[in-house]
């Protein structure tokens, strides 16, 4: 193998699970919090890295909300999404689909458009100033009712022809996908993609409702699938697309060890793996430090490295038109 890190590096990405509001960075959350006249919880930025110490996703998402407290204005959320598409771009990311969470704010009084329209600018501006090109998708939060992200999903409404698809995110346990069936068969009508976490912490169970009653484009995590060989055989049928998260996986206690996660197991079983960051602020690294880290926790070889840079491209909502010179600067690097 060629020096990995330069091979990882030069190896064109999409990243497909990326949470906006877990790119904050406790510098910014700082300068964030002086800018807005928002108290923190926190003395320094030292005690705010100490404080990311999670033993699920629970204790993560708890954190993780109030942080998002200093995001206030338009500009904010463009200054948030510039930090993040910088260091995608430095990582060899050439499109994003990003996450958002537009309850989180709406709750604190910050209209959908204010959240909306920052995001909208820094991708505009990514793509001129990085060749960054992304997607926006619209996440419900799953702990609140279905008529909430109903509502949510009106909100939107002046926003659709700009939204690439919806999501659902939040407290997995106790959640499950059926929940949100009709919130997700309104969003299909009105022409947009649909995503879904599930099998981070819960059950084989939901990864099916995902399936077959959500009928979802793509599964985000999916991890716990392996342990339903039905579930597997399906998931390689469709030729599903997982978004997983090492390193996410790790500090919220989904894996013990690096070496213990199942992604090399997944690409060996067929499965349509992608590797993506989640929530790159909390858990220790943007994406080319989770594709490093596993790679070599995981012994991947070129060959991997090189399926799991096409199914980043394959998987995404770009056209085939437009995944295609992607997919052929991979061939090169392949062919040399
Ligand atoms: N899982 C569920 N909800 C989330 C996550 C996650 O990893 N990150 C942000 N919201
Ligand atoms: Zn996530």
């Amino acid at each position: 193998m060629r020096d990995l890190e330069t091979f990882i590096a030069g190896l064109p990405k999409a990243e497909l699970h990326l949470h906006i509001e877990g790119s904050l960075e406790p510098e910014l959350m700082f300068e964030l919090a002086r800018r807005n006249n928002v108290a923190l919880p926190f003395g320094s930025v030292d005690e705010v890295r100490a404080a990311y110490a999670f033993s699920n996703l629970q204790d993560f998402l708890d954190i993780y909300y109030q942080g998002a407290a200093v995001l206030l204005t338009q500009q904010d959320f463009h200054d948030l999404a510039m930090a993040y598409f910088r260091r995608a771009a430095a990582d060899g990311v050439r499109h994003a689909e990003i996450f958002f969470d537009p309850q989180t704010h709406t709750a604190r009084g910050v209209p959908f458009a204010v959240v909306a329209d920052g995001l909208l600018s820094a991708m505009a501006e990514a793509e001129a100033d990085l060749g960054v090109t992304s997607k926006l998708i619209l996440c419900f939060l799953r702990h609140l009712s279905e008529d909430e992200a109903l509502a949510t999903l009106d909100e939107a409404t002046p926003y659709l022809d700009r939204l690439c698809g919806v999501g659902l995110d939040s407290s997995e346990i106790g959640h499950p996908p059926a929940k949100f069936a009709r919130v997700f068969a309104a969003a299909r009508e009105r022409g947009l993609r649909l995503v879904c976490h599930a099998g981070e912490e819960g059950p084989p169970a939901y990864v099916w409702e995902a399936l077959d009653v959500l009928a979802v484009d793509r599964i985000d995590h999916g991890n716990r699938s392996l342990e339903d060989e039905a579930l597997v055989r399906r998931l390689v049928d469709l030729g599903m697309t997982l978004t997983v998260c090492p390193l996410s996986n790790l500090k919220l206690c989904v894996v013990n060890d690096l070496s213990a996660h199942p992604l090399k197991r997944m690409l060996d079983l067929g499965l349509t793996v992608t590797i993506n960051s989640d929530d790159p602020a909390y858990f220790g690294g943007y994406v080319g430090e989770n594709w490093l880290q596993t790679a070599r926790a995981l012994s991947l070889t070129e060959a991997d490295l090189l399926t799991l840079a096409r199914n980043s491209f394959t998987g995404s909502f770009l056209s085939p038109d437009e995944a295609a010179p992607h997919l052929a600067a991979i061939d090169a690097l392949a062919a040399k």
